[in-house]
């Protein structure tokens, strides 16, 4: 755990359906309000996907970003972890689903479950079977369908959720100082039901009674989460720095999870940082859980906001309860 590994990000690519909601939406139907809503959660608009549309195939168009960001052609990916908890089916994993849908065939695909820390694990494995030596171009995404297991009665949760993609190609580094410097990964299953489906599982598969008293949609222990949520990223940012020596004044960048605003502010707050440092898209994109950081990247990559030399800190939280942080010079 730590240790640098010779790897880089070749691509990145996203994709969000193009429907969106916003705040009046839910205040049309649910008792909740704009004014509710956004000084809590900073959250905007989120979006959904269209009937025809599912976990692959947003997966399938954040992929199609990355690779032609990373010029490269479909058939030179030789690996693909899918890091999800909204699979297009409970069998077979979304990523084997993802490889039919770009056409290609015999290399491993598999999906991988850590909830919104899915994408730093991810890259996380990628990274090390580059090191290995075993694989030279990985692709790692994030993507959920989080509007299909949210449950639209319930307030206390309908507003937080949206769905989208995001793609990551990473490569072997053939620059040393081009590297993931520091990374972590955790997590702590004594908190399983801070975020959870209670139904549809082999604990209690789907049934009458489970689609009648909706136990198929996300609970959440709204309060305890944000505690720990808050505690578990500042930890994850002392860890990081600590162990690398780089100063967070250094980071050009830090693309956290994005949960709440007031969560990543606290963390803003804690380390001194101007706003500008914090990359946000909660705002416009609500949770998109494991979708969320490969999103920002993308974004930022995009916008000139990060470019190749600069420091990133990529950072999570998520349901398990599990973590994760990255430092990467790109
Ligand atoms: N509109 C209006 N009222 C609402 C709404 C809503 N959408 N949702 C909850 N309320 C009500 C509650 O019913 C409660 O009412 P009561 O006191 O009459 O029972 C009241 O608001 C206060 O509820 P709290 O839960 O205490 O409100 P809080 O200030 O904690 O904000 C929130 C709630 C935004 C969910 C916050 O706890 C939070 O963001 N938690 C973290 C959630 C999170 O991170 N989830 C992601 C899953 S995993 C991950 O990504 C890390």
């Amino acid at each position: 755990m730590g240790q640098p590994l010779e790897a880089i990000i070749a691509g990145t690519g996203s994709y969000a359906p193009p429907e969106v909601m916003d705040n009046d939406y839910f205040a049309s139907y649910l008792d909740t309000s704009a004014e509710w809503i956004v000084p809590r959660t900073g959250i905007l608009t989120r979006h959904r996907v269209g009937k025809d549309e599912t976990t692959a195939t947003m997966a399938k168009a954040a992929t199609e970003r990355a690779l032609k960001d990373a010029g490269m052609d479909v058939s030179e990916l030789d690996h693909i972890i899918v890091g999800t908890v909204t699979a297009d089916r409970p069998l077979p994993s979304a990523a084997c689903i993802l490889q039919n849908l770009l056409g290609i065939s015999e290399i491993p695909a598999w999906d991988l479950q850590a909830a919104c820390s899915g994408l730093i694990y991810g890259m996380v494995m990628a990274g090390s079977l580059i090191q290995s030596g075993l694989y030279k171009n990985i692709l790692v995404i994030g993507a959920e369908t989080l509007t299909r297991i949210t449950d639209y009665e319930d307030r206390n949760t309908a507003v937080l959720f949206g769905d989208a993609a995001g793609a990551v190609i990473m490569q072997p580094s053939t620059d040393p100082s081009r590297c993931i410097l520091h990374h972590h990964i955790g997590s702590d299953g004594s908190k399983y039901d801070y975020v959870w489906i209670p139904g549809g599982g082999s604990a209690e598969p789907a049934s009458q009674k489970t689609v009648n008293e909706r136990l198929h949609y996300m609970k959440m222990r709204g309060r305890e989460l944000f505690k720990f949520a808050v505690g578990r990223m500042e930890a994850s940012i002392d860890r990081a720095l600590e162990e690398t020596g780089i100063k967070a004044d250094d980071l050009k960048l830090i693309i956290p999870h994005q949960s709440n605003f007031r969560i990543i502010e606290s963390c803003r707050k804690r380390l001194k940082l101007p706003r500008e440092k914090m990359l946000i898209n909660v705002d416009r994109y609500g949770n998109t859980s494991t979708a969320s950081i490969g999103l920002g990247l993308d974004e930022a990559r995009r916008t000139g906001r990060l470019n190749q030399g600069d420091l990133v800190m990529l950072l999570a939280v998520g349901g398990g309860m599990t973590w994760g942080a990255m430092i990467i010079r790109l």
